[in-house]
């Protein structure tokens, strides 16, 4: 939890995507944050600031003359400045450095201090051309962007402005609060479970829900690595994805055999924590086979261990971490893998705690030296940031 005991400075400008900051104030506290509120004067005839201060907040609104001083000590509490939604006006204020509100004040008086910017716009207005070379000026002063996201508009026009999830700018705060130890890094993460059919609609699979690889993709892009996560059946993602990585879609078994090599030889770390099936249907058909005709006695045949035909060609530099489900003598199994499929690292499921499509995960993790770590039941989100340190150690 990268935003538990940090102070954010929620400044909500005048966009009729207002009313989504509620949501957004309400996630932060979740996320065990520190919250103080500016409400601008348009924004103000949007949302009443009674919202916040019937939770209890103190809310500051634009006029600076009534709370005086107030831009100096709401800049210097704050850890983080967050102005969502970010009005076209506002933003091209603070290019320009003029600083006639209390949010353009507060920021003025923030040099040192981290500042998200989250417009919300009618598509017209996010493509204008001095929106477009503000935005890029703020970033060379070092303002964060979180990107709107592409959709119906409240205006009924579709494109680029619309404010996003509470989970994407939160995921953005939390980005910035890490230090970006994999930049220039290509991260291969594989998530999820292999299907292989029998025919058109009957397969072979495994509970393996991908939420697991999906967390460790997530922490690679807020560490600042180049991320390319190869997502094996996770149609209905089972938690937030964030769209700041490429992403491939495989089904089988076949399709990540020709999918993993080419990529892989293109990565720094491979983190395979998608769990591939050890065995295919000997025959398949592309029709469906009628209920009658289902033969029960199917032919299975054993894959081929992709992680070990990784290996094999694995460079000196590259680092490949591998991931085992086991239910007992776990420690014993995982060391066996480990060496051989000649992996840097395994993280060892310990499945027979129930942990297959949880949020939740436990087990071991064993490194090429043979020193074993323990990792008791934690979120998988939080696991995920704990592992990717272990490698960058
Ligand atoms: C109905 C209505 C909707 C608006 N929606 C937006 C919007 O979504 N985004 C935006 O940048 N400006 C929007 N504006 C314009 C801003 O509210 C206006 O530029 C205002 O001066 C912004 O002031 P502020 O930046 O100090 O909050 C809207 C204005 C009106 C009247």
């Amino acid at each position: 939890m990268t935003l538990k005991g940090k102070n954010i400075l929620l400044c909500i400008t005048g966009s009729i995507a207002c009313y989504k900051s509620v949501d957004l104030y309400r996630r932060l506290k979740e996320a065990g944050a520190g919250v103080k509120i500016i409400v601008s004067s348009s924004a103000g005839r949007f949302i009443s600031p009674y919202i916040f201060e019937s939770f209890g907040e103190e809310v500051f609104t634009d006029d600076a003359f009534k709370s005086p001083l107030a831009h100096v000590s709401l800049s210097k509490h704050a850890d983080l400045i967050l102005i969502a939604p970010a009005s076209f006006n506002t933003i091209n204020k603070l290019a320009a450095g003029i600083a006639d509100t209390l949010i353009t004040l507060v920021v003025s008086a923030s040099q040192d201090k981290p500042k998200v910017l989250v417009p919300a716009m009618n598509p017209n207005m996010y493509a204008n051309g001095i929106l477009r070379d503000n935005l890029n000026k703020l970033k060379e002063y070092n303002f964060h962007l979180a990107s709107p996201e592409t959709g119906n508009m409240a205006c009924g026009d579709f494109g680029e402005g619309r404010f996003p999830d509470a989970e994407g700018i939160i995921f953005e705060l939390e980005s910035v609060f890490k230090e970006k130890t994999l930049k220039g890094k290509r991260v291969l993460v594989t998530a999820g479970a292999t299907r292989e059919y029998l025919d058109p609609v009957r397969f072979l699979s495994n509970a393996s829900s991908g939420k697991m690889g999906i967390s460790l993709a997530n922490e690679a892009v807020k560490l600042g690595a180049d991320v390319f996560l190869i997502a094996l059946n996770i149609d209905a993602p089972c938690q937030y994805i964030n769209k700041n990585m490429r992403i491939i879609k495989c089904k089988s078994f076949t399709d990540l055999k020709d999918t993993l090599p080419g990529e892989f030889k293109q990565c720094d770390i491979l983190l395979m924590a998608a769990a591939v099936s050890d065995y295919s249907f000997k025959e398949k058909s592309s029709n469906k086979i009628k209920k009658g005709d289902l033969n029960l006695n199917v032919e299975l045949v054993q894959n081929e261990d992709l992680l070990k035909a990784l290996s094999g060609i694995k460079k000196e530099e590259q680092r490949i971490f591998g991931f085992a489900a086991e239910t007992d003598s776990v420690i014993e199994n995982g060391r066996k893998k480990l060496m051989e499929k000649s992996l840097d690292y395994i993280f060892i499921n310990d499945v027979s705690k129930n942990v297959i499509g949880e949020d939740e995960n436990e087990g071991f993790l064993i490194n090429k030296e043979g020193k074993i770590k323990r990792f008791g039941r934690q979120l998988k989100t939080e696991l995920a940031g704990k592992l990717l340190a272990e490698i960058i150690k």
